[in-house]
This record gives structure tokens, C-alpha cells and sequence, in this order.
């Protein structure tokens, strides 16, 4: 079946009300059992998609994960409170005194900030490695995990995993990978051989901007240390959230086709813009990880970053102002456009010089692309007055 149909038919046959297209939302803290036979096999260590205790999920929990694993070609799937909740959950199950985790450079800020701030003090030796690092050189004995990003948050560098997967598989080391911004739909992560697949779900997979929840994509094998990780520290989701986010996942591949064209229209429009400076962005054919884009995805939904000319700080809060479709958030991957300074993390303390491009990153709605271009045409009217 191809992943738009099974978008639309994932778990639905495991549904709790079977006929219901649309599965029931179970909540509930507690789980009863009708004989102490029942009550023994479900706390049986490897019993996951049946209820235990409300942590652990009910109903609700298990058909997201199922309809998420089977999209993304693998055996299983863990929904996490949040996007970060599954990225830390997967650093901390592999960190420990004595080890050595790679991260690629420009990974999301926050967990820059984790690694440094969590990982690192527990004994852990974090090194991050750019996107055209010998990632073979730098694997160790004591390397417990590669952990990558792909396009990079805010710098839009692509990494190839492909190349990744294979130095670490060589030394018997797994490698997870943030796919938040290809999802299932265009980043095929387990067929490159990443072992453990991160996703911010709160983005594109629930697409509405009103849930924040992360999932975690692997076989039983390389998810065992993960989840044993969130048993212990009570990562788990919300079953209200999982029942949104199935809702949105049916029809991700549309938006996703849709975030595509709009995305690469106002990209390309925007290229030819005056002080507009470059379009970080890999599915353009003038961006330097275009070649790798191509490859390793099969689409693009955004999104993207722009270098605008220099500027100083009036004329840049005259361009952000002036934008009335693009709310200024930090978020991504719903329905509507958003727009934000781009200044990755790491860069954040240190004072940008005067003559610095300014970055902005946008993501491109559900919106008309024609109505998003006016909108960016007068606020970059806005930033040339004086
Ligand atoms: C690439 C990436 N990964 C993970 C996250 C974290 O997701 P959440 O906000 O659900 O914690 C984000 C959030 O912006 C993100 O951009």
C-alpha cells in the first residue's frame, strides 16, 4: 500500500469501537483487570500496546502508535509528551559516564541544550560534528549513539545519514535521527538505516497547531533501552493528544503536497527579491545541500530560511511588523504561516556584527502562496522606507 492510503486505514481495523471510522478517545488513570491471570500478563515485561496503567497508554495511545509505526515502515512507535520529551528520552536511554554521543552541529536549540546542560554533567562526553565531518573518524569505543538532524533547524545544512548510518553501523553503533521536517511522508529514515526515528509531532504530523506530542519510530530492539527510559521517567502522551494527532495524521500526505507547492513558490519568489540575499532552503536547486536533498527525500514541505541583506535593527522591526499573515512564533508545520528571527542557538549569546545578514525563518501555510508573496512584497516595501 502506498502511504497515502495507509494514512488513511492505519489501525483503523484495531479501533476500540469497531465500527467507528474514528476511534474512540479512552482516557483514564487506571485499568482494571477481571482475573489476576489477565492482571499478571499485563504487567509482563513485554506487553505494549495493551493497557497496564495510564502511563503507559490506553486504547487511544496504541492505534496512533500502530498507524505511526506502520507509516513509517517499522515495527514499533512510542508517543512521548512532546517533540523534545522523545529526543531527550532517546539521548538520556544512551548516555551514561563514560560515553560518547556525536550530535551534528545545528541540531534543534533545545537539545543543544539538553546535551550541555544534562547529558554532559551525567558523565556523558557530547561532541557535536559539522555536516561534512569523516563521521568514521570520529566514532570511539565508547560511542553509545549518533545523533543527527536533517536539514539542520534554522541553518537548513543536510546531513547524509546515508553515509552516517553506514560509519556507525560498521562499529555497531545506532544512530537516531530528528525527522521532524521530511516526516514519514518524504523522509523514509529507516529505509536510509537510522535505527531510531524522533518526530516532532506537534508539526506537520498533527498539522493544527493545537497539540504538542513526539513519537519515536524503531524496531523492538532498538526502541528496548528507550522505552524502558520512559517507563521510568514518565515521558508518555496524553491520550487526548494522541486521538488529535491520529485525526491529523489521516491527512498528512495532502498537506504535505500542499506545504510542498506553496513553500517552493514563495521560496522561488522570494529569491528574486531585492534585499533578499540567499534562500536557504535544500529543495532549491541553488542551495548546496539540494544534490542530498534529492536523494534522501522525496519532498520538501519547508521550512525555510532566508539571509536578508543587512540591516539595521528599525528596518528589520519594520519587516517583521508590517507581516500581517505570518504570525511572528516560534513553531512550525500547522495550518498557518509563521515567521521568526533565525539566530541558532548556539549563536544566541554572542553579539552579531553590524554588516551580518539578518536571518529569518518562515514557514509557508495552507494559505494562498499569491496571498503570502503580497504580504512579504510590503513588508520588504517597509524595510527599504528609510
Ligand atoms: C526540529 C525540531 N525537533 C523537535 C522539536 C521539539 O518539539 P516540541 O515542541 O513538540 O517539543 C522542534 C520544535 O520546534 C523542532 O523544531
Amino acid at each position: 500500500m502506498d502511504r497515502e492510503t495507509l494514512l488513511v486505514h492505519a489501525a483503523r481495523r484495531t479501533a476500540a469501537a469497531a465500527n467507528s471510522v474514528s476511534p474512540p478517545l479512552v482516557r483514564t488513570s487506571t485499568t482494571v483487570f477481571d482475573s489476576l491471570d489477565a492482571y499478571k500478563q499485563a504487567q509482563g515485561a513485554l506487553v505494549f500496546d495493551g493497557p497496564r496503567y495510564g502511563r503507559s497508554g490506553t486504547s487511544t495511545t496504541f492505534e496512533l502508535q500502530r498507524a505511526m509505526a506502520q507509516i513509517a515502515n517499522t515495527e514499533t512507535c512510542i508517543a512521548t509528551s512532546s517533540g523534545l520529551a522523545a529526543i531527550t528520552a532517546v539521548l538520556a536511554a544512551h548516555a551514561g559516564p563514560g560515553r560518547h554521543i556525536l550530535v551534528s552541529a545545528g541540531v534543534y536549540g533545545p537539545t543543544r541544550v539538553f546535551c550541555d546542560k544534562e547529558i554532559v554533567p551525567s558523565g556523558t562526553d557530547v561532541e557535536y560534528f559539522a555536516h561534512d565531518a569523516d563521521v568514521s573518524s570520529l566514532l570511539r569505543d565508547t560511542t553509545s549513539l549518533v545523533f543527527v538532524e536533517t536539514p539542520a533547524s534554522l541553518t537548513m545544512q543536510m546531513w547524509d545519514v546515508r553515509a552516517i548510518c553506514a560509519a556507525a553501523h560498521d562499529r555497531g553503533v545506532p544512530v537516531a535521527c530528528d525527522s521532524t521536517w521530511g516526516t514519514p511522508i518524504f523522509f523514509d529514515a529507516h529505509a536510509l538505516g537510522v535505527d531510531i526515528s524522533v518526530h516532532a509531532a506537534t508539526k506537520f504530523i498533527n498539522g493544527h497547531s493545537d497539540v504538542l506530542l513526539g513519537l519515536i519510530t524503531g524496531t523492538l530492539d532498538a526502541l528496548a533501552g528507550v522505552r524502558a527510559y520512559c517507563d521510568r521517567s514518565g515521558a508518555h502522551a496524553a491520550p487526548d493528544t494522541c486521538w488529535l494527532t491520529l485525526r491529523g495524521l489521516r491527512t498528512l500526505a495532502v498537506r504535505m503536497e500542499r506545504h510542498q507547492r506553496s513553500a517552493l513558490a514563495v521560496a522561488r519568489w522570494l529569491q528574486s527579491q531585492p534585499c533578499v540575499q540567499r534562500v536557504l532552503f535544500p529543495a532549491l536547486a541553488t542551495d548546496p545541500g539540494y544534490e542530498l536533498w534529492r536523494s534522501q527525500f522525496s519532498g520538501a514541505a519547508g521550512p525555510f530560511t532566508v539571509e536578508l541583506a543587512p540591516c539595521g535593527e528599525d528596518a528589520f522591526t519594520r519587516f517583521i511588523d508590517q507581516l500581517s499573515l505570518f504570525g511572528l512564533g516560534t513553531s512550525w508545520g500547522g495550518f498557518e504561516s509563521l515567521v521568526m528571527p533565525a539566530v541558532p542557538h548556539h549563536l544566541r549569546a554572542l553579539a552579531a556584527p553590524a554588516d551580518a545578514p539578518r536571518l529569518v525563518r518562515f514557514h509557508i501555510g495552507l494559505e494562498s502562496p499569491q496571498d503570502l508573496c503580497d504580504d512579504l512584497a510590503a513588508a520588504l516595501t517597509a524595510l527599504r522606507r528609510g
